[in-house]
């Protein structure tokens, strides 16, 4: 096998005494679509959190192509090529969309050279385009409907190139049809092209959702967590009949019938 492109292995994260993530260990490849998935509480939000350097470990390691990235920090990951969105976007609501989009691509070294706005602009605007927001560039981005802030989280992530795309519930508040559009959309950016000025090698992903239908449709791999631990890992089908899946989404062991009433 080639170089690991991405693995986390034996991460924990303790919360006091509440262990929200336990030595979960997993690996992804280039521009592969791993979908992670589980009650609420499973410890989602907290892997997403530390693969974007927002958390630090209590144990474990963050590997990205082949470097030990566990003590980097999020800026410094994101210029590497990890990047995310998170669950609740908190966009800075008085600024037009696309200042929202620009502010993620600050640079002082490019900045000093003048040309940074023009660029930047740019790139930002081709980022809304590709998520169906290039009308509103100049909007302030509290006016935009939930849907509307998940897609715009969306754009401020791929206008950094990332390698890595972490998504934590990109369609959650969305429409069944603003859903499957958006799905469509991250689907395309796995093999990456040219979108606009963006010229995008396509990049991994990691989808953290509850709309377990359009998940399935895109994703190549499912991970299943559950009180922290991953349950399951492997392809959709795989996952979805997994007798310890079934039973962590319905309270009921597979295979077993409905308990009756005691006569
Ligand atoms: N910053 C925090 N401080 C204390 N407990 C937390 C914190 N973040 C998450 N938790 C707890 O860790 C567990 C996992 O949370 P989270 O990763 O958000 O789960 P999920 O995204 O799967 O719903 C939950 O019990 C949650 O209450
Ligand atoms: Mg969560």
């Amino acid at each position: 096998m080639n170089q690991q492109f991405f693995a986390v292995s034996e991460l924990s994260k303790r919360f006091g005494g509440l262990e929200a993530v336990r030595a979960v260990s997993f690996g992804v490849q280039p521009h592969e679509i791993v979908g992670l998935i589980g009650p609420n509480g499973a410890g989602k939000t907290t892997v997403v959190k530390l693969i974007m350097g927002l958390l630090r470990p209590n144990g474990g390691r963050v590997v990205f192509r082949g470097m030990d990235i566990t003590g980097v920090p999020t800026w410094q990951r994101v210029v590497q090529g990890i990047t995310g969105t998170f669950q609740n976007s908190r966009p800075m609501r008085q600024l037009p969309l696309i200042a929202n989009v620009m502010v993620g691509l600050y640079n002082p070294r490019v900045s000093r050279q003048g040309e940074w706005v023009k660029t930047v602009q740019a790139r930002a605007l081709d980022a809304l385009e590709f998520v169906g927001l290039s009308d509103l560039a100049l909007s302030p981005a509290g006016e935009l409907s939930q849907g509307d802030l998940k897609r715009l989280e969306i754009a401020r992530a791929i206008a950094t190139n990332p390698d890595l795309l972490v998504l934590d519930e990109p369609f959650a508040g969305l429409s069944q049809a603003e859903t499957r559009l958006l799905a469509t959309s991250v689907h395309r950016l796995r093999k990456g092209g040219r979108f606009g000025r963006l010229h995008s090698e396509g990049c991994a992903m990691i989808i953290v959702e509850h709309k377990l239908s359009e998940l399935m449709r895109i994703a190549d791999r499912i991970l299943v967590m559950h009180f922290g631990e991953l349950l399951a890992d492997g392809p959709p089908q795989q996952v979805v009949n997994d007798p310890r899946v079934v039973e962590v989404y319905t309270g009921q062991t597979a295979g077993q019938p409905v308990q009756e009433e005691p006569e």
